[in-house]
């Protein structure tokens, strides 16, 4: 551990393999008696990990060493679930055949989530049924002896598929069939989901595989942080869950790729892009233009340019479904706009993941308000991964302390 003075003070630095190092804020704290304030988190570290690294400046996303291009270009969802849920890949197939039959061999309470979803409102958010469903599977999960993190992770993250399985079909009304064949994560899923055309399309399962890969993590975002302070008190990883769940559902988090669909439908056609990109500009009532902007990519989110592609490929090459064509065009013309204009260029915002991911999903048939169970359908193994790491350490609990701006000490009236 290196130290560092600040001020005649030593103070300890956690020194990062690449990036920012850290300071030990707390031994500032004995010094000055004053507490850093730093609403929102922009310059605050809540841990160490080893998982993800992100350079926002460059645009560059890396999971265990690995940039996120090399690894959707030559790797599955399901390699790429054992490398992030371990240290690396597995060194050869029969290692990656082991992970995968372990993961379908995991016996999980269907027969649970369905009663859940039997019995909430259809017209229900999906993300709200997929909470009640994942409050379910905390109920079955506590009932069980895992023998590892390892298997409980597997348990949660299998549970999940289903989970949003289910969610989608009750909201669809298509009848849910459970697929429990040895196929792969998102096959399996666009089976029990998909159209027969969508799900027989290799191409197209392939686009969703990579796309699923490009969320699986992403660091100390908010829904993993917030998992993270909830098992900080020591709840277990499935009520992390909940709470992630509910952290991703919102517009400035996950939420973002159904507001984005909602976005580009209410704007119309392309010729309306421009007076809308005035208004955002304007801040007319506040309005954002939803799939830009990151609070640590301060350049081109490297997944929205990888998904940018297979947004170009679903729109021109698959013939699925022409009536929403006019999607990809208002997108891009939004980010022509966007990209040459002196209000987005001096606040470094540019497209991030959920720019284009929900063109591709409407174009998988996914329905817009269930976009952002697909998100949770991914970043599940980024929480357990994230989950798993936490709790191998000496844990600290996640406890932020306030600046007190109230009412000074009185004494009631009698
Ligand atoms: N449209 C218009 N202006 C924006 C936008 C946007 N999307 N994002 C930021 N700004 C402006 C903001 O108004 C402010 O302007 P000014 O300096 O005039 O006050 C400036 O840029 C800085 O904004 P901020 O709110 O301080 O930045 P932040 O780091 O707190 O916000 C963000 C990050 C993602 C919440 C924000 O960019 C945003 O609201 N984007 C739209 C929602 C979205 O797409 N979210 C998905 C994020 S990626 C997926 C994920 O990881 O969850």
């Amino acid at each position: 551990m290196r130290k560092f003075i600040i001020d005649g003070v030593e103070c300890k630095v956690a020194k990062a393999t690449i990036g920012l190092d850290g300071f030990e804020a707390s031994e500032l704290l004995k010094k000055y008696n004053k507490i850093f304030i730093d609403e929102g988190f922009v310059n605050t570290a809540s841990c160490r990990s080893k998982i993800t690294y992100i350079d926002g400046d460059a645009g560059v996303l890396v999971h265990r060493g690995y940039k996120i291009e090399d690894i959707v270009t030559n790797k599955t969802f399901m390699e790429t679930m054992y490398m992030i849920l371990n240290e690396d890949f597995a060194v050869n197939e029969s290692e990656q055949g082991n992970f995968e039959n372990e993961f379908h061999g995991v016996d999980i309470d269907i027969d649970g989530m369905l009663k859940i979803a039997n019995i909430v409102e259809k017209n229900s958010h999906p993300m709200s049924i997929l909470l009640a469903i994942f409050s379910g599977v905390t109920t079955s999960a506590s009932t069980k002896k895992f023998p590892s993190n390892k298997e409980k992770a597997l348990y949660a993250i299998k549970s999940m598929l289903y989970a949003v399985a289910i969610c989608i079909c009750k909201i669809t009304g298509k009848e849910f069939t459970p697929d429990f064949s040895k196929l792969s994560y998102s096959q399996l899923f666009a089976n029990m989901v998909m159209s027969r055309e969508i799900s027989g399309d290799k191409s197209a399962i392939e686009c969703f595989d990579k796309i699923l890969s490009l969320h699986i993590d992403h660091g100390q975002n908010a829904s993993t942080s917030t998992m993270r302070m909830i098992c900080s008190t020591g709840c277990d990883l499935f009520g992390g869950i909940c709470g992630a769940i509910s952290s991703l559902w919102g517009v400035l988090h996950g939420g973002a790729n159904e507001a984005v669909l909602k976005m580009i439908d209410s704007i119309g056609s392309v010729d309306n892009v421009a007076p809308f990109i005035e208004n955002v500009k304007n801040k007319v009532d506040g309005i954002r233009l939803m799939g830009f902007g990151h609070r640590i990519y301060k350049n081109y989110d490297p997944r929205a340019k990888v998904l940018k592609g297979y947004a170009d490929y679903v729109m021109h090459d698959m013939k699925l479904d022409v009536e929403s064509d006019f999607r990809g065009s208002v997108a891009n013309e939004i980010e022509r706009i966007a990209l040459a204009d002196e209000y987005f260029a001096s606040r470094k915002l540019f497209p991030n993941v959920d720019f284009y991911s929900g063109i591709i999903y409407s174009k998988l048939g996914i329905p817009a308000n269930a976009f952002t169970c697909i998100f949770a359908l991914s970043r599940v193994v980024g929480w357990c991964s994230q989950w798993m790491e936490a709790v191998s350490g000496e844990n600290k609990l996640q406890r932020p302390d306030q600046v007190y701006i109230g009412e000074k000490i009185r004494v009631i009236k009698k």
